[in-house]
């Protein structure tokens, strides 16, 4: 496949506490059939580069008191050499985030390749998906995209839980209205630089990095994605992911 760019820079926010997991140990070590889940992550994307054709420098967004760990625990292993520099992880995704986007500014100013954001807990991203993402920034002239997958739920807004217990529901929106968002999620550079600074700027915060593109006005396009893209969150993501594996 040939496309207009044939290098993208991955920023991989994986500087976060997994309280979700309950683990004395990082979730982004913890093994899924025997390697971890961030060995995962670095494979599926030096999987996509060996595929596509595509050069990818990868910036790593750590927690800074686990700097030594890392530096340890990255050495010598191939999948590795796309990490180009270790950022600082901060107190919110979104600061880890912007903390990457800032270094890779530093690396390369005049960068005009797509940038993807994706979850170091994300280790099951599969490269028709990444493939999918780039085409739609690299070929279709999108600015902002995230892959995303129709939701199978039924899903339910409640009221803010204030004192009430069991929660009240609100609404129950149109469920073919309703997407579930995953990573990568895919920037033009200069639109992504322009999110974060006015992000940091104004003190917004999201979960999630198209939302703040949301917020500040851009439109944002979702992307075919694929249910097995799970994120590593509870202790039956590690068993979901091993099944998934099997399939
Ligand atoms: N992340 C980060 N910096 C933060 C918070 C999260 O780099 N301050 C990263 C995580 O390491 C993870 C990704 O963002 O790869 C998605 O976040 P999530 O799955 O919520 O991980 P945690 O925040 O670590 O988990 P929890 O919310 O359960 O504490
Ligand atoms: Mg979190």
């Amino acid at each position: 496949m040939s496309y207009s760019h044939n290098r993208l820079y991955v920023i991989i926010p994986a500087a976060g506490s997994g309280s979700r997991m309950h683990s004395d140990k990082n979730k982004l070590f913890m093994e899924v059939d025997g390697i971890s889940v961030i060995d995962r992550t670095m494979a599926a994307f030096r999987r996509f580069a060996d595929e596509y054709g595509v050069d990818i420098e990868a910036i790593l967004v750590i927690s800074p008191d686990a700097a030594s760990t890392w530096e340890e625990y990255i050495k010598g292993k191939s999948d590795y050499k796309m990490v180009k520099a270790l950022a600082k992880g901060g107190a919110t995704r979104t600061e880890s985030v912007g903390n990457g986007v800032r270094t890779l500014k530093d690396l390369h100013p005049e960068n005009k390749d797509p940038v993807f954001i994706h979850d170091g807990a994300r280790c099951l991203i599969d490269s028709d998906s990444l493939g999918r993402c780039f085409s739609a920034i690299c070929e279709n002239g999108i600015d902002v995209c995230v892959s995303g997958v129709a939701t199978k739920n039924t899903i339910k807004v409640v009221r803010s839980h204030e004192d009430k217990e069991p929660v009240i529901v609100d609404h129950t929106p149109l469920r073919s209205n309703l997407y579930e968002v995953q990573t990568p999620q895919c920037f033009k550079f200069g639109t992504l630089e322009e999110i974060y600074d006015r992000a940091s700027r104004d003190g917004i915060e999201a979960t999630d990095d198209t939302a703040l593109a949301e917020i500040l006005g851009y439109e944002v396009r979702i992307i075919e994605g694929s249910y097995s893209n799970i994120k590593i969150t509870t202790p039956e993501d590690i068993a979901i992911a091993e099944a998934l594996l099997k399939t």
